[in-house]
């Protein structure tokens, strides 16, 4: 009988100790295991009891974005997401399910659905700003979450009604802070009627209650085709009679909210941070903003979540026996991108430690010859584009 390729080696410690190496030490324990194992190696985790094999060489991280989508099964991958994020979520499918899923969300996203919703956004940030008060310190991810927050309730959802708005913020807030013990929890549905987890399925059920109201009343607004936040232009997206459902309106909206708001708010957070460290780059950053010069202020932006990655990796899980960077692996194997490793190879971002905005200026770093365009988050950049 064949025996299944092996894995390339990784720690042996138990999974537990891994898991938490994962959720809590990343920045320290996966530098370490590359240096130990080398640019593939395998770690074990909780709750699903997966080995993950992580990648970090440029070349590798383009096979897994660029694979063969019905092979590198990313829904798959993200399945913990669905207890919260609902079967239905862009982030679970794949396939032809994920075909349709996009066909159907992405004109609510084309640049001029997205340039139609700046002016909003600016105003939600000035108003923002304009609340500090010079000299006095506060927590810049707090203000970050707040702002982001309410640019996804209103430009996503289209919530305008400040009664509803008072009802939500502390529903998604509740949602999104989870510890990383509830979020493991999900995987085992015997914990939802227990203490921590038994809250945090009844905040779910709460928020559901809300999505549905808004997208039961939205369906039936005569200001239905005029509207121009996501949602409506969800309700009215039509793909040769094919239409989104409630059920699958609501899986969408949480998926948007989960993974449109806090990244969002992380990333500009340490854009902040790094902008603060040093009075200089300060300068060049105000200089840049009163410019208007937008090249800059996304090289600013880039340069942050670089050097500090909000997702630390994509993960995919393989549906045939496959071969990643002259690996042979074998069906059913979970893969996965470094992010983390992937922006701090040297040999892609000489000083990788150091915050230099002007690295994206001087044209984009680190692009491997016919790798995918960063076309920005879930865009062309990811799932199998070539
Ligand atoms: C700095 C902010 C953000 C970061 C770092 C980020 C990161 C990511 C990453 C790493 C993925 C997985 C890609 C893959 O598996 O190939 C992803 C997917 C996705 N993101 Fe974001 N994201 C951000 C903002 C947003 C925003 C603002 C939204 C929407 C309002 C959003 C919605 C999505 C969706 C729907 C997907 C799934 C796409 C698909 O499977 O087709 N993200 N994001």
């Amino acid at each position: 009988m064949d025996h299944p390729p092996p894995l390339p080696p990784g720690p042996r410690l138990p999974r537990l100790v891994q898991s938490v190496g994962m959720m809590r030490l990343r920045h320290r324990w996966v530098p370490r295991l590359q240096r130990r194992y080398g640019d593939a190696f395998t770690v074990r985790l909780l709750p699903t009891g997966r080995d993950i094999v992580l990648f970090s060489d440029p070349a590798a991280v383009r096979e897994i974005f660029a694979g063969d989508p019905d092979v590198f099964h990313a829904g798959e991958a993200n399945s913990l997401l669905g207890p919260v994020m609902g079967q239905h979520s862009l982030l679970l499918l794949d396939g032809a399910d994920h075909r349709r899923a996009r066909a159907l969300l992405t004109p609510a996203f084309s640049g001029r659905a997205l340039r139609g919703y700046a002016d909003l956004v600016t105003g939600l940030a000035k108003t923002e700003v304009g609340s500090w008060t010079p000299g006095v310190p506060f927590p810049v991810l707090e203000r970050m979450n707040a702002v982001t927050l309410e640019v996804i309730l209103r430009v996503v959802f289209g919530v305008t009604d400040e009664a509803r708005l008072e009802r939500l913020r502390p529903l998604v807030r509740q949602l999104v802070d989870v510890s990383p013990l509830v979020f493991l929890g999900y995987a085992v549905p015997r914990l939802r009627s227990v203490g921590m987890w038994r809250r945090a399925a009844e905040r779910t059920a709460a928020l559901d209650v809300l999505i549905r109201e808004e997208v039961r009343e939205r369906r039936a607004s005569p200001d239905l085709e005029h509207r121009e936040d996501v949602l409506s232009r969800l309700i009215r997206a039509d793909d040769g009679g094919d239409r989104l459902t409630d059920d699958e309106l609501r899986d969408q909206l949480v998926t948007l909210l989960l993974a449109g708001h806090e990244t969002t708010a992380t990333a500009l957070a340490w854009t902040l941070h790094e902008i603060g460290l040093d009075p200089a780059r300060r300068a060049w950053a105000r200089e840049a903003a009163r410019t208007g010069d937008d090249e800059r202020l996304e090289a600013l932006v880039k340069e942050a979540m670089r050097l500090h990655p909000v997702i630390p990796m994509v993960v995919r899980v393989l549906r045939a026996p496959s071969t990643l960077a002259g690996l042979d692996l074998p069906a059913g194997t979970t893969v996965a991108a470094s992010i983390l490793l992937a922006h701090s190879r040297s040999a892609s971002h000489p000083d990788p430690g150091a915050f230099r905005p002007e690295r994206f200026l001087d044209g984009q770093p680190a692009r491997t010859p016919g790798s995918p365009s960063a076309a920005g988050c879930g865009g062309a950049s990811a799932r199998g584009s070539r």
